[in-house]
């Protein structure tokens, strides 16, 4: 019995032209529970220097079901990694050899500062190139990615579900959707389209993510999207490294798990490409695929302007930028010339653009200009991609992103881990591949209008040193109530200017807390429509316009105002409006007893009184109480 199994292994090997000595005796042993495609994953294993996987396994009739849980995964690994793992683990090798000698990946590139739009919000440009995004949004896709863990932010939830501002609850994902909702309809209406088309709208998630992402979604009704119109597609995670010879790590509780963790965003061009779905949406007609993350309150009121220069310029990517002083810790976007005639427009980590420049004879290294700010723009990470030529690309490369290893050592002989390390892949590396000839260029926004994004608990923000972003639920918060502000008072209304307050460890200012519904204000153009005559908003107010047709005449508010109303009601709020209003009540984020989400932001909302009104039905309104 025994030697009839021992010669069928040894059929099955000799077959396969493989020597059975060559192989780990514990995976011959089983080889009569797996089918003729684990054993081919079986034979890249061992060839790709992993025998020790199978080190610990036991005789067959023991434990076989995990040894077929861990074929599966060996299966998924290698059919969600382009090129598979075999691909993966020699990358891998090369990468850490790179970082064993300490390679610089850019050696014999001159940096020098790339060609893009710099634009003020507000004036005549701006104004222009918001007209021709919100035209072109209609051929549009956007894709968030949102797969990542967020364990700096430390949040229970996922990262979209958090509030982006509490005043009216509105979580990350309902503020994005209803922003692309906006567009979709501005857009047919500028175009004087006679059917409005669905914007695609796709986002990436994780086994992190996935469940509750869609569970967000399902609950909430899509926040009034199709749900036809949103696509979710998973990124699977990698195989960790327990070496410099990228042997796979194991599980350090199931001998018959590979370690997993995330790859980075940079796997949402493989998914896309994989998916299918740049094609539909080329010969549906579409031109641009627009990238975001997960918690940036502001990103919206930058996409139409952005938008529009992606169209005007015709450029191939757009990469979104703010204002950016020397050193500060955000990567900036630059042109790498290298000496053999390659050039690429890539963001450069901060870290690396000052030796860089030093090297190429900056003996002031990344420095301020005359402007005040550095020439290297800072790069927020939101991408605009021009359809035809990302998919022209992605056919060559079949999304493959330039990947990067960060292990941490155990000492200076660079030789063992701290714990696994694995490859990571940022999405913003995308035009590492392409030509010189590539119209590679960016749009750089006023910061206040276009980045605030929420990814530090409150104690580490609160350890920020001073002067730097604290990137926490409290500044992304009050972030989007400067900029409400700034925005009205640029539109001619008197916004009293913002007080100090310190709320978990963070001095931030406190601006009235304006916020709008997307449809109210997509471009500065129509906001400007919206807001008519001598209009006054007091440091204490909270104004809150839900609804499109909502116009600001002669309003002084102090207290709280808010308007719900329906597409079809036209509202004309003035006259002067005095009442309690709603206060900021300071909360610890220790203190257990309130709910996770307004800890997080140091204070939650005292609604002492207010002005609310709304409009259920069609027709012309005007609300102007006298005091
Ligand atoms: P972050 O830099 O915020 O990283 O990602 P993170 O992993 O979410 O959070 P930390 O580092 O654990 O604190 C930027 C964007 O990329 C997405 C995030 O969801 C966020 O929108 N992301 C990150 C992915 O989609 N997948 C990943 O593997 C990593």
């Amino acid at each position: 019995m025994v030697s009839a199994k021992v010669d069928s292994e040894a059929d099955i090997l000799s077959n396969l032209n493989i020597n059975a000595g060559d192989w780990p005796s514990n995976l011959v042993k089983n080889l009569c529970l797996l089918s003729p495609d684990q054993i081919e994953l079986g034979k890249m294993l061992v060839e790709m220097g992993q025998s020790h996987l199978f080190q610990q396994w036991t005789d067959p009739g023991v434990e076989d079901n995990k040894k077929k849980a861990f074929f599966a995964q060996v299966a998924k690994l290698n059919s969600s990694y382009p090129g598979g793992l075999a691909s993966y683990i020699k990358n891998a090798r090369e990468l850490l050899a790179d970082s064993k000698v300490g390679r610089n990946p850019y050696d014999g590139f001159t940096p020098s500062v790339p060609t893009g739009e710099v634009l003020s919000f507000g004036d005549d440009n701006f104004i222009k190139y918001e007209e021709a995004g919100v035209k072109e949004a209609q051929n549009a896709a956007f894709v968030l990615v949102a797969g990542g863990l967020g364990e700096r932010l430390g949040y229970n939830g996922i990262k979209v579900a958090l509030l982006a501002e509490a005043t009216t609850g509105t979580c990350f994902l309902q503020l994005y959707i209803e922003s692309i909702l906006a567009l979709q309809e501005g857009s047919c209406r500028l175009t004087q389209g006679t059917f409005q088309k669905d914007i695609p709208f796709v986002i990436m998630t994780s086994d992190d993510t996935h469940t509750r992402t869609l569970e967000v979604l399902e609950s909430n009704s899509y926040f009034g999207m199709k749900p036809t119109q949103v696509k979710l597609l998973k990124q699977e995670k990698v195989a960790c490294l327990d070496d410099n010879d990228a042997r796979l790590a194991l599980d350090p509780h199931n001998k018959y798990q590979i370690q997993t963790k995330p790859h980075g965003h940079g796997d949402v061009h493989s998914l896309l490409y994989s998916s299918g779905l740049l094609k539909v949406w080329l010969y549906a007609g579409l031109r641009w695929v627009l990238f975001f993350q997960d918690t940036n309150g502001l990103l919206f009121k930058a996409i139409p302007a952005s938008l529009g220069v992606s169209a005007t310029k015709q450029y191939q990517v757009n990469s979104l930028a703010v204002q950016r002083k020397a050193k500060e810790a955000m990567g900036g976007i630059t042109r790498l010339t290298h000496s053999d005639g390659r050039s690429v427009v890539i963001n450069v980590e901060y870290n690396q653009l000052d030796p860089l420049l030093r090297a190429a004879g900056h003996p002031d290294g990344d420095a301020n200009c005359e402007t005040g700010y550095s020439p290297f723009p800072g790069n927020i990470n939101q991408l605009i991609l021009e359809l035809g030529p990302y998919i022209e690309e992605l056919t060559k490369t079949g999304g493959a992103i330039k990947e990067f290893v960060n292990p941490k050592y155990k000492d200076a002989s660079k030789t063992s881990f701290k714990s696994s390390t694995r490859l990571e892949c940022m999405m913003q590396d995308y035009p590492k591949t392409l030509p010189p000839t590539a119209r590679v260029g960016f749009t750089v926004m006023d910061k206040w209008l276009a980045y605030a994004p929420v990814k530090n608990n409150p104690e580490d923000a609160s350890k920020v040193p001073k002067g730097n972003p604290y990137h926490s639920a409290t500044s992304g918060e009050m972030a989007i109530y400067r900029a409400n502000s700034l925005i009205l008072i640029k539109a001619g209304v008197q916004v009293e200017g913002p007080v100090q307050q310190v709320f978990n460890g963070q001095e931030v200012e406190v601006w009235p807390r304006i916020t709008w519904k997307p449809k109210w204000g997509l471009t500065f153009s129509e906001i400007k429509i919206k807001v008519r005559q001598s209009c006054s908003v007091s440091q204490r107010s909270t104004m809150v316009l839900k609804g499109r047709d909502i116009f600001l005449e002669d309003l002084s508010l102090d207290g709280a105002l808010i308007i719900n109303c329906i597409d079809g009601a036209e509202v004309k709020v003035g006259g002067s409006i005095q009442n309690k209003g709603w206060l900021l009540e300071r909360i610890n984020y220790k203190d257990t007893s309130s709910p996770e989400e307004l800890r997080i932001r140091g204070f939650k909302i005292n609604k002492l009184e207010q002005l609310e009104q709304t409009y259920s039905e069609p027709g012309k309104f005007i609300l102007k109480p006298q005091c």
